[in-house]
Formats: structure tokens, C-alpha cells, sequence
């Protein structure tokens, strides 16, 4: 018996990838069927599916799921979940597609087919409804309301059938990890509580005073990063992995966390997003989910603590995975170490914030970043991508 937290919906994992053996016919079949392409948000969307993640969707959400989703978090038979997981397509292409119709769903960026849809519906959507209860505004400057925005007019539902997760497995090797092998990973190691630690980072020393708070009253800490689209300026994964690295090897106790990622795409929703990271968490196995300050959130739409609250708003059962909230990690100089409001008794004048964006401008200006703020290995690492850019 799994002592780990059940996959999301009360069943096992649903991974809609296509056996390898079957895929060769399927991809032959694919070719011939009405070719939809995909935004990116769409296409991680799909290798989500492909891989597990949302388990337990069968593929893209019709209008009734769409509509209790935005506005109740759950879909119509009363799963919960937190943001619409939706496939669009412009109104030519979908008058063109007859319900019951089998498409070929087509990574819209290299033209790779990523999976089929049995078409089971075709609906349009009020995008404000949508942007104002997922995202709290409607204001198209915001990242995740301006996907929402650019999406075509009509939404195409129906079950998925993945056949391919793209350059994922081999450009991420050992990082990138299915629900199930993670599950794997965390039982032969006799773990059971785990906290995942989400980010879109390269790690600084607030993000490794979350983790290691949670290396403290967990068996141990799953270091989960967003491999998927980011915002322009955020840091590629592959400087991000090679940071985080340098943290886990230099200044963690071996064997006491995992690094690992996964093929999201940020959508910048803050508390809607934080749950769907736990959602998603409790599929790979994690009992926990460290959500911290202004958790998936971008500029000031969020309030600071708002993505830990969230989880006060559910109701009983609808989700295992618990977060472990912190308050504001900062380097205080008279305690001469990390500390928080609830730990650190002295004035903000001793403190020392730290945040990644800070972090960006700093490197990008040429300036020294302070031990207090990252660790060294680290920031040789960030210094070096920032010199490949010139
Ligand atoms: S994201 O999910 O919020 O987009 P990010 O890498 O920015 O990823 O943050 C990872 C986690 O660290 C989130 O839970 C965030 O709330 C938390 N966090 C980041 N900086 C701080 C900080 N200074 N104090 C407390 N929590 C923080």
C-alpha cells in the first residue's frame, strides 16, 4: 500500500500518452485528420496530459467544466479544479470540424503533431468572465490574461490522445519526471511526506530558506521547476537547473531533496495558479506544497499572502495536498542569517530583502550580487548567461 497522497480525482494516475508501440499508426492516422494548431500554452497543456499531471482529465474541458471551473473551481461532476484547461481554435477552422470528428492537435511553433481529439464539443467563451474569476482582473497588460485574449473565438473539447510529450524526455533527461516515476522515486527512498517546492527560478537564498524549512518537518523536498514558456527575461531552464544544482551540491544535505521538472506554462494566475500547482503536486506524489510571498503572481494584480489564503476557501476533500506557508524570507544583518517576521524580532532596517527580479536588474547593470543575497557558486553561473548575452 502507497503511504504517498492519492493521484487528484480518487482513482489512479490517467497519463493519455499512447503506448510506444501504438504510436507509429496513430502518427500515420494523424496525418490525414483536419491538422489544429496549437499556442504553446496549449501544447504544454497536452504533454501535461500526456504525462499524468492533471489527472484525472481525459482532455480538453467542454463548456459546462469551463464555465464551473471560472466560476466555482469545480467541473460539472463536482471535481474540483482551479483554472480552465481549454484548446481553441479560430472560427474557420472550427465551422470546418463536425462534432464527433477526429483532429490531429499540431504544436502551432515547429508543426510537431502532439496528439488527437475526438471532438465532443464546440463553444465560445466570454473571455472577461474567464480573465476576471481565474486571473481577478481583466486587464490585458496582465501575462495570463493576454493568452486568454489572443486564444481564437471558439474552444474545441474533447478526450486527448497524446503521442508525443516533444523534446521534453530527451532534452531533459534526467529532469523531467512523470507523475508516476516520481511516485516511484519517493517510495524507494520510504518517503511519504514530501514537500514540493515550485519555481521559476534559478534559487536564491530566501528560496533555499523555504526549502530548507521544509527539509525540516518533511521527509523531503521535491524541487519542482517550470520547464515550460515563461516571460521574456525570466531565466532559460538550462541556466536555471545548472544554479539550482550548484545550491543542492554546495550547501544541502545529500539525499534530502530532488530536483526535477516539469513541462507548465506559467500562466500567472497567483492563488487560482497556486492551487493548480498543489493539484498538480498531489499527482507527483508531493504531500505538501510550499506556497510563499505572492505565490505564481506577477506585478501587484495579487496580494502579497492571497495565494496562501486561498486554500482557507475550499472545501473538505476537495484536494490532499496541503501547503506549508511562509511568511517573507529576508537576510537580517543582526541575526546574520535568514529569517522571517515570526523568527527575526529585529526592525526592517536590519533587513535585507531578496527577490529575483531585483536579482535580474542587479546582474543586468554588471553590479556584485552580495552573499546575503545569493550564494556565490550560484551567482557565477547567472553571471556567466548574463555575459553570453552581450
Ligand atoms: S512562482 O511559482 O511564484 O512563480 P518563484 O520562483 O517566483 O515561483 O517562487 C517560488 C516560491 O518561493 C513561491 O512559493 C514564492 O511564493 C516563494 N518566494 C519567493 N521569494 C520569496 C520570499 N522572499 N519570501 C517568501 N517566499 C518567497
Amino acid at each position: 500500500m502507497s503511504k504517498l497522497v492519492h493521484p487528484h480525482g480518487g482513482g489512479g494516475l490517467k497519463p493519455l500518452l499512447a503506448p510506444v508501440a501504438e504510436r507509429p499508426a496513430d502518427l500515420a492516422r494523424a496525418k490525414k485528420l483536419k491538422q489544429v494548431p496549437m499556442t504553446s500554452r496549449e501544447t504544454s497543456d497536452v504533454i501535461m496530459l500526456a504525462m499524468g499531471a492533471y489527472t484525472p482529465l481525459e482532455g480538453f474541458m467542454g463548456r459546462a467544466d469551463w464555465h464551473g471551473v471560472c466560476a466555482e473551481m469545480k467541473t460539472a461532476n463536482g471535481l474540483f479544479w482551479p483554472i480552465p484547461i481549454t484548446l481553441s481554435a479560430t472560427k474557420e477552422l472550427a465551422d470546418q470540424i463536425k462534432q464527433g470528428e477526429e483532429v490531429a492537435l499540431v504544436d502551432g511553433e515547429i508543426g510537431e503533431i502532439m496528439a488527437t481529439l475526438a471532438v465532443a464539443e464546440k463553444y465560445a467563451i466570454d473571455k472577461d468572465f474567464e480573465n476576471q474569476n481565474v486571473y481577478c482582473t481583466t486587464d490585458p497588460k496582465h501575462p495570463g490574461v493576454a493568452k486568454v485574449n489572443e486564444q481564437g473565438p471558439v474552444n474545441l473539447a474533447g478526450a486527448v490522445r497524446a503521442l508525443s510529450e516533444g523534446e521534453y524526455p530527451t532534452k531533459y533527461k534526467d529532469l523531467y519526471l512523470r507523475p508516476a516515476e516520481s511516485r516511484a522515486l519517493f517510495a524507494e527512498k520510504g518517503w511519504s511526506r514530501i514537500a514540493a517546492f515550485q519555481t521559476r527560478n534559478p534559487m536564491h537564498r530566501s528560496h533555499e530558506h523555504l526549502a530548507k524549512i521544509a527539509v525540516e518537518v518533511t521527509d523531503g523536498v521535491f524541487i519542482h521547476q517550470v520547464l515550460g514558456k515563461l516571460k521574456a527575461g525570466d531565466f532559460p531552464a538550462e541556466v536555471r537547473t545548472q544554479a539550482i544544482q550548484a545550491m543542492i551540491e554546495n550547501y544541502f544535505v545529500p539525499g534530502t531533496v530532488i530536483q526535477a521538472g516539469y513541462p507548465i506554462e506559467m500562466r500567472y494566475a497567483g492563488p487560482r495558479e497556486a492551487l493548480l500547482h498543489a493539484l498538480i503536486r498531489q499527482n507527483f506524489g508531493c504531500s505538501h506544497l510550499i506556497v510563499g510571498r505572492d505565490h505564481a503572481g506577477v506585478g501587484d494584480y495579487y496580494g502579497p499572502f492571497d495565494a496562501q489564503h486561498i486554500f482557507e476557501t475550499l472545501w473538505e476533500g476537495a484536494l490532499e495536498t496541503r501547503p506549508l506557508k511562509i511568511d517573507v524570507t529576508f537576510f537580517c544583518k543582526r541575526c546574520y542569517g535568514m529569517a522571517t517576521a515570526k523568527t527575526c524580532p529585529h526592525g526592517k532596517e536590519e533587513q535585507i530583502n531578496i527577490s529575483g527580479t531585483k536579482q535580474r536588474e542587479m546582474l543586468s547593470k554588471g553590479e556584485p550580487i552580495p552573499p546575503e543575497f545569493s550564494r556565490p557558486e550560484v551567482v557565477k553561473i547567472l553571471q556567466a548567461y548574463y555575459q553570453s548575452l552581450k
